[in-house]
């Protein structure tokens, strides 16, 4: 049995292999053909932080492949009031045929993970958001973009750009980037990202000018500069991030067939201006579509390795 809650445990061959899974099984609904590939299976989601594409994306998901998915709010169930991850694991993973977790620590979900029966998918940590890049790269692929690209990210060293590290690193592509001094990325997942790098061909290049990742670039991506249970350093931050906002004359330095990417939700005027956001060159609502369909990917890739 297989988890999904990081990119680094999975090879470049597993990784393409269920986004073109999820782009099969996408191409089947457009044509309208609804296969029931986990029928009657109930799809866990816990949340302990807010989300709007996760949740509808997981929920549609897995009623599409013919099962159910339970929305668990973590304000609601007794993990909120201290009931520990391992006890919830072992409950839920006894009822429920596969798991979701948002949560804040990666070791939260990883334990829940050691404890559970079922395979575990990370919704989101504060570490990684690996189903998002799964949405990104399928983007990227249907734009066009998968052919050696470079990818700039500009903005905070956060979960977002270390699952770009981890998926460049894997897949072997140039990654560029730039955040302001005091925001880079954690250091043993850059350690990890270098380690794969070296065995792929991967370029990554960590700058804090963010003009340097941009130039010539095939894909440019940012995310909000306060994620989530960063609220009380938003001011700061503000000031921190001030010359990184993805505008138009950033954008322009980029190749002229760049494609603007962003998990959303986006703050207009602070990590990208309202003309890139809704210009001709952002693709985020395909990339927030995509979610759905690489997911299910993920999902039925996880239901056929089950022992
Ligand atoms: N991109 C993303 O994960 O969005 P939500 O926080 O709305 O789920
Ligand atoms: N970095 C953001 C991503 C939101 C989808 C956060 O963690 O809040």
């Amino acid at each position: 049995m297989r988890h999904f809650l990081t990119l680094k445990d999975y090879t470049k061959e597993e990784i393409l292999e269920i986004i073109d899974l999820g782009l099969r099984i996408k191409a089947e609904v457009k044509a309208g053909r609804f296969t029931p590939y986990l029928q009657n299976q109930t799809l866990a989601m816990i949340f302990e932080k807010s989300s709007t594409r996760t949740r509808v994306s997981f929920e549609v998901g897995i009623y599409q492949l013919g099962g159910t998915g339970l929305f668990l709010s973590s304000r609601d169930i007794q993990l909120g009031r201290g009931e520990p991850m391992k006890d919830t694991a072992r409950v839920i993973s006894r009822m429920c045929d596969m798991v979701m977790i948002r949560t804040f620590e990666q070791e939260k979900l990883e334990e829940f993970a050691r404890f559970s029966n079922v395979p575990v998918i990370n919704g989101l940590t504060d570490l990684y958001h690996p189903v998002q890049l799964m949405a990104d790269y399928m983007t990227m692929i249907e734009h066009g973009k998968a052919d050696n690209p470079v990818v700039a990210w500009v903005g905070d060293g956060n979960n977002m750009t270390h699952s770009w590290l981890m998926l460049a690193a894997k897949l072997g592509f140039e990654l560029r980037v730039a955040t302001p001094k005091g925001y880079e990325c954690d250091t043993s997942v850059v350690e990890d990202a270098r380690r794969f790098a070296a065995e792929s061909g991967a370029k990554i290049l960590f700058t804090h000018d963010p003009k340097e990742a941009v130039e010539d670039a095939d894909v440019v991506t940012t995310d909000t500069w306060v994620s989530m249970g960063e609220e009380e350093e938003k001011e700061k931050r503000l000031k921190d991030f001030a010359g990184y906002t993805v505008d138009g004359a950033m954008m322009a330095l980029a190749k002229p067939d760049a494609i603007f990417l962003h998990c959303l939700p986006a703050y207009r005027g602070l990590e990208v201006s309202e003309e890139v956001f809704e210009g001709a060159q952002s693709v985020v609502f395909d990339e927030a579509e995509n979610r759905l369909h690489a997911q299910k990917g993920v999902m039925v890739w996880l239901d056929s390795r089950r022992s």
